[in-house]
């Protein structure tokens, strides 16, 4: 296993040798120690992808894309090993974490493809005396700071389109999890990317933030995590001027109008919720069903969720795994105590639920009929697998429950009638619909939310474009 960082093609330690401790988010055990790098190796990092930046930004769209292929390819070869290092760390069952490693794969696909089109574009003017064209550019040294939960899909969300278009990039993995990443950058040398193009660095987090965003060299940061930093991070942005894609929390809700194929409803709904144990920004974290099908959904979805396997990831047949650490047992702990308190009833789960030889990190997959408004899961993203479900009798109520949230991530809707679907979609202010489906990722489409949830756009040639400066050319022409 990986345990050091890549900066300019060497693997290092931190400048003052210090080190931190990755660990089985299931059994606490030690995995491995990494540097813990600060604000020196953070420069040492930008020094890398600057020395490597003229050579990568100056070879053909296409070479770079058939370089884009290879790191595609031998990832789906190094499929096993990573998957198994990601459930380690991230405690994810384990063919969710070879779904990831597909996932991942794809996102080097879509920015090969976007790569090979990748063209200066003429523009046709009204004026004969000039001639006008637009010419995309990387835009330089580009920064990504990857969260815990999908280690290896969210480097390559963000790495990917980097690459294609020619920048070079700097990167912080979550303390969670960085040996995923650390991994990749083993295959990363293992195909041959030249040395400095991706520079992967562990550590406190604050300090390598803000020494990349007040360096002036680096030209964009891409963020996945939470709002409240998210929003530090757009501050310390601004001195620079950096640009910045920012994925931040979802509160997503999840209608189910009383015309919906219920049983289909319930999988996705299942699906949705209990990917990763609850942990995607994307989960269904609001239920929200006509009245008159309420009961049938919920004694549905609450007898699929009590019959799924709690257990370590990489046990086959596993479903739920491990929250990620102990504040997450604490947040959705108060979430329970507090809807009970407002009147909502358990109907499954509820609790931790004990494995053998693990920490007690484990939640019962949990459905919480009689839900409201008033109730913190209703207002809060809840990151783990509580499903609260609360009751609407027109089309109108459920809309503005919906867009009841400062929030705009994902939204899915469940109904047969093709208008109310086209009506509801519209309505709701989010970045990504899910129609009759819990599960809308997808690397070839633009992922990405509005308003607390962030903005920019990762994946296809969205998430291409997050990367281009296009420089305009305008030539006079002589009559
Ligand atoms: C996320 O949780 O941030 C990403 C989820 C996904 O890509 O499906």
């Amino acid at each position: 296993m990986q345990d050091k960082n890549l900066i300019g093609g060497q693997w290092r330690s931190a400048h003052s040798g210090e080190t931190f401790a990755v660990c089985d988010a299931a059994t606490g055990e030690e995995l491995a120690r990494v540097p813990r790098c600060g604000a020196l190796e953070a420069c040492d990092a930008i020094e890398a992808a600057g020395k490597a930046l003229q050579a990568w930004s100056g070879l053909t769209a296409s070479t770079r894309a058939t370089v884009l292929t290879a790191i595609a390819q031998a990832m789906r070869e190094r499929k096993q090993e990573f998957a198994q290092i990601i459930t380690a760390e991230s405690g994810k069952p384990i063919d969710e974490a070879q779904g990831e490693v597909d996932y991942a794969a794809d996102y080097f696909l879509s920015a090969a493809d976007e790569a090979n089109q990748l063209q200066s574009e003429t523009i046709h003017s009204r004026r004969a005396d000039r001639a006008l064209c637009a010419i995309p550019e990387s835009i330089g040294i580009v920064a990504a700071i990857t969260p815990w939960n999908f280690p290896l899909a969210m480097l390559a969300r963000k790495t990917a389109p980097a690459l294609a278009v020619g920048c070079t990039q700097v990167v912080k993995p979550a303390e969670s999890t960085p040996l995923t990443a650390l991994a990749f950058a083993q295959l990363l040398i293992d195909v041959g990317l030249p040395a400095g193009v991706v520079n992967v660095i562990t550590g406190d987090p604050a300090a390598i933030g803000q020494a990349w965003l007040g360096d002036g060299r680096v030209r964009k940061l891409s963020f996945t995590g939470s709002t409240a930093v998210g929003r530090l991070l757009m501050k310390s942005s601004a001195d620079q001027v950096v640009r910045l894609s920012l994925e931040l929390g979802g509160h997503a809700p999840f209608i189910v109008f009383s015309d919906a194929d219920i049983p289909a409803a319930v999988a996705a709904a299942v699906s949705g919720k209990f990917r990763l144990a609850g942990q995607t920004c994307v989960c269904p974290n609001r239920f929200i069903v006509a009245d008159n099908v309420y009961s049938e959904f919920v004694d549905q979805f609450a007898a699929v969720a009590s019959g799924l396997r709690v257990g370590r990831g990489r046990e086959a047949g596993v479903r739920i795994g491990p929250l990620i650490d102990d504040r997450a047992i604490v947040r959705i702990r108060n979430q329970v105590k507090d809807a009970v308190a407002k009147g909502a009833k358990i109907v499954t789960g509820g609790a931790t639920v004990p494995v053998e030889g693990c920490l007690d990190r484990f939640f019962a997959p949990t459905v919480l009929a009689n839900a409201t408004a008033e109730m913190l899961c209703f207002q809060e993203e809840t990151f783990g697998p509580l499903a609260p479900i609360a009751k609407f009798e027109t089309e109108s109520q459920a809309i503005e429950m919906a867009n009841a949230t400062p929030y705009g991530l994902a939204g899915y809707i469940f109904a047969r009638d093709p208008n109310l679907l086209e009506r509801v979609s519209r309505q709701l202010n989010c970045g990504i619909i899910g129609v009759n489906t819990g599960v809308i990722s997808d690397a070839y489409a633009p992922f990405g939310g509005r308003g607390w949830s962030g903005f920019g756009r990762e994946g296809g040639r969205w998430g291409i474009e997050e990367y281009i400066s296009w420089k305009y050319v305008c030539a006079a022409v002589n009559g």
